[in-house]
């Protein structure tokens, strides 16, 4: 599938599979988790732009890299809160945007309750951190608001997506980039991913 990163590992199995287990409580889930954004966020990050550096060791001296600070991170919380300190761990400087959105139970649509990006998005990379990528329409929304600020290059770091939300997206954003955990198998008809891992929200918050 064109610009969808599905991503392998066998550390991200392994916490990925706790985190489907039904019988994992919340503070298993989230250590889980953390280390399963860590692993999408180093993958997601992997073409980041390096300036040249020259730095002196304590014996001579060695050529390096250093990240030149074009990113933005935007967590749609909820849910996306869990993958920001992970992210932050090993991008500890960079930007960060935020959207709230939350799902009608009944209809699946997300309606947007909070708002707030950093000024300066036009030349900025932005990944949108959004563990569960279902019928896509959270992140349609996210996307479509970030446009509006000015954004031209957006990636997406999810945990699990759903064949459906990945069609959504790249039929009106075929640019985008997903990176994945895990693509499953489809939506039930209560719009949540299967076999999926339930209600990402309520299991990392013990909601
Ligand atoms: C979940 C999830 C995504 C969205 C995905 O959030 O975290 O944001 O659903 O579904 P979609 O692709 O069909 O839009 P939810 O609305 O449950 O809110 P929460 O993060 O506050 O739990
Ligand atoms: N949001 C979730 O947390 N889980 C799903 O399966 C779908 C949307």
């Amino acid at each position: 599938m064109e610009n969808v990163h599905l991503i392998q590992h066998p550390v991200l199995e392994h916490s990925l599979t706790l985190l489907r287990d039904k019988r994992t409580g919340t503070e298993e889930f989230r250590h889980h988790a953390a280390i399963v954004a860590q692993i999408v966020l180093l993958e997601a990050t992997r073409s980041l732009p390096l300036r040249r550096k020259s730095v002196r060791t304590p014996l001579a001296s060695a050529q390096g890299g250093q990240l030149t600070e074009e990113l933005v991170l935007v967590p749609v919380l909820r849910a996306g809160l869990s993958m920001l300190r992970p992210a932050l761990d090993i991008l500890p400087r960079t930007p960060v945007g935020f959207i709230g959105l939350e799902r009608d139970e009944r209809t699946a649509l997300a309606r947007a309750y909070y708002q707030k990006f950093p000024v300066e998005l036009k030349h900025k990379r932005i990944i949108v951190l959004d563990p569960m990528l279902a019928t896509g329409g959270s992140l349609l929304d996210t996307i479509a608001r970030l446009h509006d600020r000015g954004a031209q290059e957006i990636a997406v770091a999810c945990v699990v997506a759903a064949p459906e939300g990945i069609a959504a997206l790249h039929r009106n954003y075929p640019e985008v980039v997903i990176h994945t955990a895990a693509i499953d198998s489809h939506l039930n008809e209560a719009k949540y991913i299967v076999p999926g891992l339930g209600d990402f929200g309520d299991r990392y918050f013990g909601t």
